[in-house]
């Protein structure tokens, strides 16, 4: 398939989307979202592929929704089309695991968009910020939800309160991101990090991604409850059998993904 706004690659066993808007700080623009629900597709259905990366540019992961779209849409346009639900929450229903690998700047929907990845790996260089306040609206894409649960409340309001950007250093500290790594290696060490989950069974990683994930959105009983029945479905896997024979055995593991 052929995409205008990224690039997409396969390296080894990970699938690399490179948004490529360079004039427009990748910008999250309609078509944009909907090349990305199309490698998601086909990574999705590549059993090839155990873990993808989405990454941006040195200057910019992307600075958000695109503004100059966005500005003739009335109330009707978006509450009719449901804006944004369709294409952009493709990124948090894809089941395999996905890592944002982040430089330059993350704002609104792109600092939306990376949360709704399951890691995010930042160079030093990278801004974090939900700016919506300063053009008149709110954050559309979990803003208010997903970094409140990153960094709580009080960080969280006053980022989107004030549309201030954090750092890579605060990003790190207040829990936004999994690691902070010199600009010029972050997309070599988010395919190194992609391409170790990737060493793992296919499915066991889908159940570590489902588990985590259930962790916002069940109360403690029930994910506990969730994440037992999980591990006890491990049980039914090849790949379970495969990895505690290894390890008595005393060699790696060969796993088969099933
Ligand atoms: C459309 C954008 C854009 C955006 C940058 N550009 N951000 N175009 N939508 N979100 C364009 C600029 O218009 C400019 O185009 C080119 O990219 C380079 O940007 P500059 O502003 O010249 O660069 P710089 O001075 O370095 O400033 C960088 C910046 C600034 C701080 C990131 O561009 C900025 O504030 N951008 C908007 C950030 C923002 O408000 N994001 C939230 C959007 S709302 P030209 O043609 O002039 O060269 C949102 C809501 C999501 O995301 C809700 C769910 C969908």
């Amino acid at each position: 398939m052929s995409y205008e706004n990224i690039i997409v690659e396969v390296k080894d066993n990970v699938g690399l989307i490179t948004l490529n808007r360079p004039q427009a700080l990748n910008a999250l623009c309609a078509a944009l979202i909907t090349d990305i629900g199309g490698a998601l597709d086909q990574f999705e259905n590549d059993d090839n592929i155990r873990a993808i990366v989405i990454t941006g540019s040195e200057r910019a992961f992307a600075a958000g929704a695109d503004i100059k779209e966005m500005a003739d849409y009335d109330y009707m346009d978006v509450y009719k089309n449901d804006f944004i639900t369709k294409g952009w929450t493709r990124v948090a229903s894809c089941r395999k695991p996905v890592i944002a690998a982040v430089a330059g700047f993350a704002l609104g929907g792109g600092c939306e968009m990376a949360m709704m990845c399951d890691i995010i790996l930042a160079a030093d260089t990278a801004k974090f910020g939900q700016p919506e306040i300063t053009i008149g609206t709110i954050p559309g894409a979990g803003g208010t939800q997903r970094l409140t649960r990153a960094v709580g409340k009080s960080k969280a309001m006053e980022m989107c309160l004030t549309g201030r950007m954090m750092d890579a250093e605060e990003a790190e500290r207040s829990g936004l991101v999994a690691r902070v790594v010199p600009a010029d290696s972050l997309l070599d060490e988010a395919l190194k990090l992609a391409g170790k989950i990737a060493s793992f069974s296919a499915p066991v990683s889908m159940k570590v991604k489902e588990s985590v994930s259930k962790s916002y959105e069940m109360t403690l009983t029930e994910g506990l409850m969730f994440e037992r029945r999980e591990f006890h479905s491990t049980f039914a896997l090849d790949d379970r059998a495969e990895g505690m024979k290894a390890f008595a055995e005393k060699r790696k593991p060969d796993f088969k993904h099933r």
